[in-house]
Order: C-alpha cells, then sequence, then structure tokens
C-alpha cells in the first residue's frame, strides 16, 4: 500500500511513502488563507481511498481594523483604524505591537455605571439592615413605643396585642418571633424555666434590670440581655410578660401593671 499526500490541486505528491510514516508540512509556501491537504492511500489492486482535511494558512502578520464592518452600509468619508501585528513561531509575544488602540465601546461605560449602582445600593442597603437591627435590639429614644397612648387599665385584647407589638419590636430581634432564640447565642423563652415560673417576679425583675452571666439550661450566654426599665412603661411590661407567658406553648400566670410597678421601685431602691 502507498500513501501520498497532495496540497490543494497540486498535480505532484508533497510526500509518498509506505503506512505508517511522519511528513512535515512546509507551510512557507502556500498562500495565507484556506487550503485543503488531501491524502490518498492506493491499495496494490488499484482501489484509492481519499481524505479532504480543510485547513487555514496564516504566516503573515494579524490585521485588526476598526470603523468598518462587513457588508456595513457607509457613506460620505470614513475614518478607519487599521493595525497589524505578527505572529511567527518563535517570535516573543509583544503586547505592545499585538494591541491596537481602539476606543473603549460604549457599552463599557454603561456596564460600569450599572457596576457603580449596584454598588451603592449595596452599601445603602446593607447600612440600612444593620440600622434597623440596632434600632430593634436596643431602642432608641427616637423610636418611640407605639403604645404611649394605651393606658395601664387597656382592656385585655389590646393588652394582648400590645403585648404581642412590644415582643416584635424590642424582644424578637434576639429571642426570635418564634421564642425559640438563637441557639448557644440568644435563650429561648418558649418553654423557658423562668418564663414559665408560676411566679412572674424573676421574669419581671430581668426585664427591668437586664441580665448577665447567668447559666441558662447549662449555658453561659456571652452577650447581656438589656435592660428594659427605662425604656418600657409598667403597661407595656404587663403586656410583653403576659405574651411571653402565653405565646408559643408556654401556660404560665400572668402579671399586673401593678406589680410590675411594685418590682420596679423595689429594683430601684437598694
Ligand atoms: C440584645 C439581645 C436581647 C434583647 C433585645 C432581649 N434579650 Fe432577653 N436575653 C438576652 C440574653 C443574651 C439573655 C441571657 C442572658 C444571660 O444568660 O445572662 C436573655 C435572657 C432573657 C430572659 C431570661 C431567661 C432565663 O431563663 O433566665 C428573659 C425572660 C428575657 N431575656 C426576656 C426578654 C424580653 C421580654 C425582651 C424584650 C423586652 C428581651 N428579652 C430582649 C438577649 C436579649
Amino acid at each position: 500500500m502507498r500513501v501520498r499526500l497532495f496540497v490543494d490541486d497540486e498535480s505532484s505528491p508533497r510526500s509518498e511513502f509506505e503506512p505508517p510514516g511522519t511528513f512535515n508540512l512546509d507551510t512557507h509556501d502556500l498562500a495565507d488563507g484556506p487550503h485543503t491537504l488531501i491524502v490518498q492511500a492506493g491499495e496494490d489492486d488499484g482501489t484509492v481511498g481519499v481524505e479532504r482535511i480543510p485547513f487555514t494558512v496564516r504566516n503573515g502578520p494579524g490585521i485588526a481594523l476598526f470603523g468598518l464592518r462587513e457588508g456595513e452600509t457607509v457613506r460620505g468619508r470614513i475614518s478607519l483604524l487599521v493595525n497589524a501585528f505578527e505572529s511567527r513561531v518563535g517570535d516573543d509575544f509583544e503586547p505592545a505591537r499585538a494591541e491596537t488602540p481602539a476606543p473603549i465601546p460604549t457599552w463599557a461605560f454603561v456596564l460600569s455605571l450599572v457596576v457603580a449602582a449596584w454598588a451603592m445600593y449595596y452599601v445603602v442597603s446593607e447600612y440600612r439592615g444593620h440600622a434597623e437591627e440596632i434600632a430593634a435590639a436596643a431602642p432608641l429614644p427616637v423610636a418611640t413605643p407605639p403604645s404611649t397612648t394605651t393606658t395601664p387599665d387597656a382592656a385585655p385584647p389590646a393588652s394582648a396585642a400590645l403585648g404581642e407589638q412590644i415582643y416584635g419590636n424590642y424582644c424578637s430581634a434576639c429571642h426570635q418571633l418564634t421564642g425559640e432564640g438563637l441557639p448557644g447565642v440568644f435563650p429561648p423563652l418558649k418553654g423557658d424555666p423562668v418564663v414559665t415560673a408560676s411566679d412572674p417576679s424573676e421574669h419581671v425583675r430581668i426585664i427591668l434590670n437586664g441580665l448577665l452571666g447567668k447559666e441558662i439550661d447549662d449555658f453561659a450566654y456571652a452577650s447581656p440581655m438589656p435592660a428594659f426599665g427605662s425604656q418600657l412603661s409598667d403597661a407595656e411590661i404587663e403586656a410583653v410578660v403576659n405574651h411571653e407567658r402565653r405565646a408559643w406553648g408556654n401556660a404560665a400566670p400572668s402579671v399586673t401593671a401593678e406589680d410590675v410597678a411594685r418590682l420596679r421601685t423595689q429594683a430601684t431602691a437598694p
């Protein structure tokens, strides 16, 4: 069997050998552009197999052109930017020669504007999220409790709604709306011994004076429970304590605003 290698329509083969064999194709005498390598394999009885492999030669410099696109319709005078860069085997890559000083396209400006706008939005929303968290955890005087109009002897349903509202505003940031706290960070109030104790005094005192360093269920919480004595009225503490004592399946005796007032004076008088 004989193998013959042709390039394009050349009449004489570039190489002829018994397979298997190797052949070095020198592309320098081929013009830049599309070509075809034709491999003919002839059997001894005369039948010939042919394989055609199209390929492209580029030995000359690469060409970059800006200002005219394929098939573009133009009129008048147009300004073209042309650059050419070499890419021969063995050439060191030289970015300065390869780079064409094309203008920055408009979409790049638009994209950078979009990215900058998103970054600003992100910073503002993060900041706002934190500000809200801090306000909920330790309410500042600015955040006036929405309950200042309620009187201490408000009807029970109003007081229940108030308790839920105060819990949402002042306590849920740490103890969570589910009353389950955050494991290892804030203790749960659901099923908590203080919250479900039949005597609510300790429960009220903790809200009035805060708490630090108590082990709850054999766990020492690192952060303190803030004191709410100066921020919440007797009626508000009554409402939130009774909310905690009835919510999440808790069912403990309730407290009155008078109890809170009594515990408050005890607490302030050492
Ligand atoms: C900044 C977070 C934070 C906020 C806000 C907060 N707590 Fe606490 N609370 C804690 C931490 C921490 C502890 C545990 C402190 C310790 O063990 O020393 C705790 C403990 C308690 C306890 C005692 C539980 C026990 O078994 O001793 C009660 C009751 C309680 N909080 C109720 C409330 C109520 C009611 C509010 C809202 C008025 C509230 N907490 C708001 C963090 C918070």
